[in-house]
C-alpha cells in the first residue's frame, strides 16, 4: 500500500515495524562499505595477465619504436589504435596520456583558463566569468575540477535520454559567459542513462554565444555494458563535424575500469586542429607518456573485440551484484511511492531519489548500523543537493554476500525516513 494512502494509526504501526528492523540490524554490528565505484579484487585479478613480463619481452612497437625510451608525445600508433577502436574514432585524432583521464580532463581546462581552446582563442582566465553546465545528478569529481579553477556551475537535470535539451540551449544561446558542459554520455555516474542520437544532434548543432564552447565528453564508461555488448551510440565528433561545430567534441576515456584504476593509460579525442593545440600545449608539459605501458596494454587487449571479451568477463562479475540490489529494491520498495531508482545495462552505479529532504537523514541512519554509502549531495556540485533527495549506490567493490544486506538496510532507513515525514516527526 502507498505510504500517502496509510492512516496515521497505519503510518504510525508500520514505523514500529520497520524501526524494531534497524534495532535487529543495528545489534549485527555489521562494517559495509557501499561508497566509492572501484573494482572488486575478482575484477582486478582479470588483469593480471597485464604483469606478465613476456608480454614486453619485445619492447619496441610494430614500427620499430623503443618504448623503453623517450618520445612520441601523442602515444605510440598501436596504443591510439586501440583507444580510437574504443571510442570510435581515427587514430590520429586521439592521444594516449597517462594513467588518468580526471588528469587529462583537469588539464585540458586548465590549458583553456591559461591559453584559450585553440590557437588564436582567448584565454578563459581573461573573461570576467566562466560558466559551466553540469547534468546532475553528476559525477563529483567532475564538478570538483570546474569548482576548483573558478567556474561557476550550471546544474541542468539529467534526464533518462540525456540533459534536459531545451534548458541547454536556451542557456547557451544568450549566454557568452557558459564555456561548456560536462557530460558522461553512456551508462552515466551515477544513473546509467545513455545519452540519444537525438539529443547528441543537438548538443553538436545548438547555438551557443560563446564560439569557443567545448563538450567535455567523458565516455568512461563506454563499453562497460552489464549484458552481451555496448549500446551502439552516435558519435558526438562525427556529429560535430556534420554540423559545423568541428572543435566542440572533447572525448575523454581511459581503462581505469577494464585493466587497473590509477595504473592504466587514458586517451582524449577531438578534431584534427584540436589535437593539433592539445599536443602543442603538452610538448610544454610533458616528453611524453609511460609507453610500456601502453604497449602492455595493447598486447593485452588487442583491439576492439579484445576488449569486448575483456568487458564481458567484468560484466559476469557485476551483473549479479546489480541484479542484487534491483532485487532488494523490488521486494522492499514496490507500490509504496517513495522511491526510484534507475536499472542501468551498464556502467558502475545505480541512482535512487527518495523522498524530498530525506537523503542526508538516510545515509547517515545506515552509516550509524554500519552500512556507508556516498554522502548524500556528492552527486551535485558543490555537493549540495538542493532537494536533498538524490543518492548514488555503487554495487561493484563489496562482496556479493553483503549486498542484499546492505541494501536491506537502506530500505529501512528510506522507510523510516519516509513515515517520520509523514508523521511530521
Ligand atoms: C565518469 C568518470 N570519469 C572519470 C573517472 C576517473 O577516471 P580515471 O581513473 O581515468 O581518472 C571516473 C571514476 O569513477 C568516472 O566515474
Amino acid at each position: 500500500m502507498q505510504y500517502c494512502k496509510m492512516s496515521q494509526e497505519q503510518l504510525r504501526e508500520e514505523l514500529n515495524v520497520q524501526k524494531t528492523r534497524y534495532d535487529a540490524y543495528m545489534a549485527k554490528g555489521l562494517s559495509y562499505d557501499m561508497t566509492r565505484g572501484k573494482p572488486c579484487t575478482e575484477q582486478l585479478d582479470l588483469s593480471n595477465g597485464i604483469l606478465d613480463e613476456s608480454l614486453v619481452a619485445d619492447v619496441k612497437t610494430e614500427g620499430g619504436l623503443d618504448c623503453r625510451n623517450y618520445g612520441v608525445l601523442t602515444g605510440i600508433p598501436e596504443a591510439r589504435a586501440l583507444m580510437g577502436a574504443m571510442l570510435g574514432v581515427p587514430a590520429d585524432q586521439v592521444i594516449v596520456g597517462g594513467n588518468s583521464s580526471l588528469n587529462m580532463m583537469h588539464d585540458l581546462l586548465a590549458f583553456f583558463m591559461l591559453h584559450g581552446t585553440s590557437q588564436s582563442g582567448k584565454p578563459w582566465c581573461k573573461e570576467e566569468k566562466v560558466k559551466f553546465i553540469c547534468p546532475v545528478p553528476g559525477y563529483d569529481r567532475h564538478f570538483g575540477v570546474t569548482q576548483s579553477l573558478g567556474f561557476e556551475l550550471i546544474p541542468v537535470d539529467l534526464l533518462p535520454d540525456g540533459p534536459d535539451m531545451d534548458r541547454i540551449e536556451a542557456l547557451v544561446k544568450s549566454d557568452a559567459s557558459i564555456k561548456g558542459m560536462w557530460s558522461v554520455p553512456k551508462y552515466s555516474n551515477p544513473t546509467g542513462y545513455v545519452y540519444s542520437d537525438d539529443c547528441i544532434r543537438r548538443l553538436a548543432s545548438m547555438p551557443t554565444a560563446a564560439d569557443d564552447f567545448r563538450i567535455m565528453w567523458d565516455d568512461a564508461y563506454t563499453i562497460h555494458f552489464l549484458g552481451d555488448a555496448p549500446v551502439e551510440q552516435l558519435n558526438l565528433i562525427e556529429a560535430c563535424k556534420e554540423a559545423g561545430n568541428p572543435d566542440r567534441a572533447i572525448m575523454i576515456a581511459s581503462t581505469s575500469k577494464i585493466t587497473f584504476p590509477g595504473a592504466g593509460i587514458a586517451a582524449i579525442a577531438s578534431s584534427p586542429a584540436n589535437i593539433a593545440y592539445f599536443t602543442k600545449l603538452l610538448s610544454n608539459q610533458t616528453i611524453g607518456s609511460d609507453k610500456m605501458n601502453q604497449l602492455r596494454h595493447v598486447r593485452f587487449l588487442k583491439d576492439r573485440e579484445g576488449l569486448l571479451a575483456h568487458m564481458r568477463k567484468h560484466a559476469d562479475i557485476l551483473r549479479p551484484k546489480f541484479q542484487a540490489v534491483l532485487e532488494v529494491f523490488d521486494r522492499e520498495m514496490t507500490g509504496l511511492d517513495i522511491l526510484s531508482w534507475t536499472k542501468p545495462e551498464g556502467g558502475y552505479f545505480i541512482s535512487i531519489d527518495v523522498p524530498e529532504g530525506c537523503a542526508s537523514k538516510v545515509v547517515a541512519m545506515a552509516k550509524a548500523c554500519g552500512v556507508a554509502f556516498t554522502p548524500a549531495g556528492a552527486t551535485y556540485p558543490c555537493g549540495v543537493d538542493p532537494l536533498d533527495r538524490n543518492i548514488r549506490i555503487a554495487p561493484s567493490f563489496p562482496p556479493l554476500s553483503q549486498i542484499g544486506t546492505a541494501i536491506e538496510v537502506l530500505c529501512i532507513c528510506i522507510k523510516i525516513c519516509a513515515l517520520e515525514k509523514l508523521l511530521n516527526k
